[in-house]
C-alpha cells in the first residue's frame, strides 16, 4: 500500500499534443508545413482533449536535421512564418484554454550559428571556448585521430570533425553540422538561458520540452567508449557522456529561471535506465525538471550496436511490459513524476511497432494501444497522426529513396560502405529495420482528408485556388484509408475512441493518471494484464489487454493478487470492442477495464 501523498498539479493530469511543424499542415501550398497551418487547426486540436500544445523545433535553421540544429534562437525559420505568427499561435493556443510548450535544443546549435562561426574563426576567438575544441591525437604511425573513440548518434562515423583552419578538432554528438555547446563555460550558459529560454518565456510560451536534457556536462577527462563494435573504430558513448557531474547544477541553475514563469518541463533522458538516477531529474524536491521521456518501452526492439542492426519486431511481450513497469516505477513510493508515450518525432509508429498494421488489425491495434495509454500513470502525450491511428510507411509503396532523415539516410549509406552496394541480402536487411523503426514515419505529411491531392496536406491553399507543391516528403500512400476527415463524425474510429480515452482518462484520474501500477502477469506472452491502486484505498481497476490476433480466454485474478480480501464484483467500464464485455473472454486485440468492488 503507498503512503505517499501524490501532488495532484495540473500539468500531471494534462494530455500534451506533440507537433512537426514541417509535416503537420501546410497553409499556403508551398509544400511545407506551417505556423498558420497549426492555427488553423487549434479548434481540432482542442476538440480531441488537449491541455497543452508542443511544437518541435520552428526555429530559423539550415535544417540539417530538421529544426535540431538552431542557427538562431530568436527567429523562425522562415517557410515556418515569423515572430509575430510565433506570437498569433500563442494567444490563439491560450485563447481555447490551451497551453504552448516548445522545444529547447541546446546541448548543441547549428554550425551556422553566429556563435559557432565566431568560435571556428580563430583560436583565439572570444567565442572559442563556447564550444568543445580539442587538439588531435596521433598513432604510433603519425596518423592524426579524433581525440576519443566517441561515435555520432547518426550514421558510423566520429563524434568529433577536423577543423583545418584552426587545426584543431570540435565535437559533434549528433550531426557534424551540430556542434556541441560548452556548458563548462558561464558566460555561454548565460547566452543560451538569454536566447533561447528567456525570449520565448518572456513572449507567453508555458514551457519546455528540453532536448538530450542530460548531455550538457561531458565528463572531464573525455574517456574512450568500451569497444562493442569491433567493426569500426568508433563506439557507441551514451553511457559516458549522458549524465555526466555537473548536470544537476546546470539544471538548479537553468530552472531558477523557468520558476520565474512558472514554466513546466519535460526533458529527454536517453541512456538512463536506472530508476534511482532517472529520480534525480524529476523528484519534486530536487527542483530539476517536471518530468522526463525515458527510453526503455520506446527503445524495445532496437539493435544493440546500433538502432537499425535489428529485425522487425525483435522482442517479445514480457520485454515491452517489463519497459512499462520500470518507467511506472518510477512514482511508487517517490515524489518523482512520470510521463506516458508510444509516439514522439523520433519514433516509427506504435500501430506498426507494437500491435499488426495488417488493415485487418490496425484499427483494433490503435484502440489497444489508445486504451493502454489511458490507463497508465504520469502525464500523457498524443503525438500528430497517432489519434487516427497512422501506421508505417509501407515497403512496397514507399522506396527507400523516400525516406529523408539523416538518421536512417546515413545508416542506409553505412551499410552500402560496409557490405558494398550490390549487397542485396544487407540492404534489404536495412531496408526492413528502416521500415520498422525510422524516424522518418513520424515525418509524413498528416493526411487531412482521403480525397484532395497529397492527401489534403495543403488542403486550405488548394481550395484557395493555389496550384501545390509537392510536400517536402512524399505522401503517406495509405492516406486515402487513414486520414482525418473520414474519422471525425465516425464514432467507431480511432480518432473517436481516443477523444473517449482521454475523456475516460480523465473521469478517473485518481486511479488512472496517479494510481500505482501493478503487472500481474509479467510472463505472459500473449496478455497484458495489470491493475492500478489508488494511492489512498478505495476501488482499483484492472486492465486486460490481448496482444494477440487470437481470441484468448483470462482467468479473473485472485483477491490476494488484486490487493483486496475479496472481489464482490467486476464492473466494466470500457472497452475497446463495441458491444457487451464478456468477462474471460477477449477477442483478438481486446482490451478491457473493470472496477474491481
Ligand atoms: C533529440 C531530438 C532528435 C534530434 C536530436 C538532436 O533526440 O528528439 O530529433 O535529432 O535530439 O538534437
Ligand atoms: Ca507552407
Amino acid at each position: 500500500m503507498t503512503v505517499t501523498v501524490r501532488d495532484k498539479l495540473w500539468w500531471k493530469q494534462a494530455v500534451v499534443y506533440q507537433i512537426y511543424p514541417a509535416s503537420f499542415c501546410d497553409s499556403n501550398g508551398d509544400g511545407i508545413g506551417d505556423l498558420p497551418g497549426i492555427i488553423s487547426k487549434l479548434d481540432y486540436i482542442a476538440s480531441l482533449g488537449v491541455d497543452v500544445i508542443w511544437i518541435c523545433p520552428m526555429y530559423d535553421s539550415p535544417q540539417v536535421d530538421m529544426g535540431y540544429d538552431i542557427s538562431n534562437y530568436e527567429d523562425v525559420y522562415r517557410p515556418y512564418g515569423t515572430v509575430q505568427d510565433m506570437e498569433t499561435l500563442i494567444n490563439e493556443t491560450h485563447a481555447r484554454g490551451m497551453r504552448i510548450m516548445l522545444d529547447l535544443v541546446i546541448n548543441h546549435t547549428s554550425d551556422q550559428h553566429s556563435w559557432f562561426k565566431e568560435s571556428r574563426a580563430s583560436k583565439d576567438s572570444p567565442k572559442r571556448d563556447w564550444y568543445i575544441w580539442r587538439p588531435a591525437k596521433y598513432s604510433p604511425s603519425g596518423e592524426r585521430l579524433p581525440p576519443n573513440n566517441w561515435r555520432s548518434n547518426f550514421g558510423g562515423g566520429s563524434a568529433w570533425e577536423w577543423d583545418e583552419q584552426t587545426q584543431e578538432y570540435y565535437l559533434h554528438l549528433f550531426a557534424t553540422e551540430q556542434p556541441d555547446l560548452n556548458w563548462e563555460n558561464h558566460e555561454t550558459r548565460k547566452a543560451i538561458y538569454a536566447s533561447s529560454m528567456e525570449f520565448w518565456l518572456a513572449r507567453g510560451v508555458d514551457g519546455f520540452r528540453v532536448d538530450t536534457v542530460n548531455m550538457y556536462s561531458k565528463p572531464p577527462t573525455l574517456p574512450d567508449a568500451p569497444i562493442v563494435d569491433p567493426e569500426t573504430p568508433y563506439q557507441p558513448a551514451g553511457m559516458i557522456y549522458c549524465n555526466g557531474p555537473r548536470m544537476h547544477e546546470f539544471l538548479t541553475e537553468m530552472n531558477l529561471i523557468l520558476e520565474k514563469y512558472g514554466a513546466i518541463t519535460v526533458g529527454e533522458l536517453p541512456c538512463t535506465p536506472d530508476t534511482q538516477r532517472v529520480l534525480r531529474y524529476v523528484s519534486a524536491k530536487a527542483k530539476q525538471l517536471n518530468m522526463v521521456f525515458q527510453f526503455d518501452v520506446v527503445d524495445v526492439g532496437m539493435g544493440k550496436t546500433h538502432k537499425f542492426a535489428t529485425r522487425p519486431k525483435n522482442y517479445t511481450l514480457p520485454d515491452f511490459k517489463a519497459a512499462i513497469d520500470l518507467t511506472q516505477a518510477l512514482i511508487r513510493g517517490t515524489d518523482g513524476w512520470s510521463t506516458v508515450f508510444l509516439e514522439n518525432h523520433d519514433q516509427a509508429r506504435s500501430v506498426s511497432r507494437f500491435t499488426d498494421d495488417r488493415p485487418e488489425y490496425r484499427v483494433r491495434g490503435a484502440k489497444l494501444l489508445a486504451l493502454m495509454e489511458a490507463c497508465l500513470s504520469g502525464t500523457q502525450y498524443v503525438y500528430q497522426g497517432q489519434e487516427i491511428g497512422l501506421v508505417n510507411v509501407p515497403k512496397e509503396s514507399y522506396p527507400v529513396d523516400n525516406y529523408l532523415d539523416i538518421d536512417s539516410s546515413l545508416y542506409y549509406n553505412m551499410v552500402k560502405e560496409r557490405h558494398g552496394a550490390d549487397n542485396k541480402a544487407e540492404l534489404d536487411k536495412a531496408f526492413d529495420a528502416i521500415q520498422h523503426l525510422a524516424r522518418d514515419h513520424a515525418r509524413v505529411p498528416i493526411p487531412w482528408n482521403g480525397k484532395t491531392k497529397y492527401g489534403g496536406f495543403s488542403e486550405a491553399a488548394e481550395k484557395a485556388g493555389k496550384e501545390l507543391q509537392e510536400p517536402w516528403m512524399k505522401p503517406h500512400p495509405l492516406a486515402g484509408e487513414i486520414n482525418v476527415a473520414s474519422q471525425l463524425h465516425d464514432p467507431d474510429s480511432v480518432l473517436a475512441f481516443w477523444r473517449k480515452m482521454l475523456r475516460f482518462r480523465r473521469e478517473h484520474a485518481d486511479l488512472l493518471v496517479y494510481g500505482d501500477f501493478k503487472d500481474l502477469r509479467p510472463e505472459d506472452k500473449d496478455l497484458f494484464v495489470f491493475v492500478k491502486e489508488p494511492a489512498h484505498g478505495g476501488d482499483r481497476v484492472l486492465v486486460v489487454l490481448n496482444f494477440t490476433t487470437e481470441e484468448k480466454a483470462w482467468e479473473v485474478p485472485s483477491p490476494a493478487a488484486l490487493g483486496v480480501s475479496e472481489v464482490r464484483e467486476l464492473v466494466p467500464i470500457m472497452c475497446t470492442h463495441p458491444g457487451k464485455t464478456r468477462v474471460g473472454q477477449l477477442a483478438a486485440f481486446e482490451g478491457q477495464v473493470y472496477l474491481v468492488r
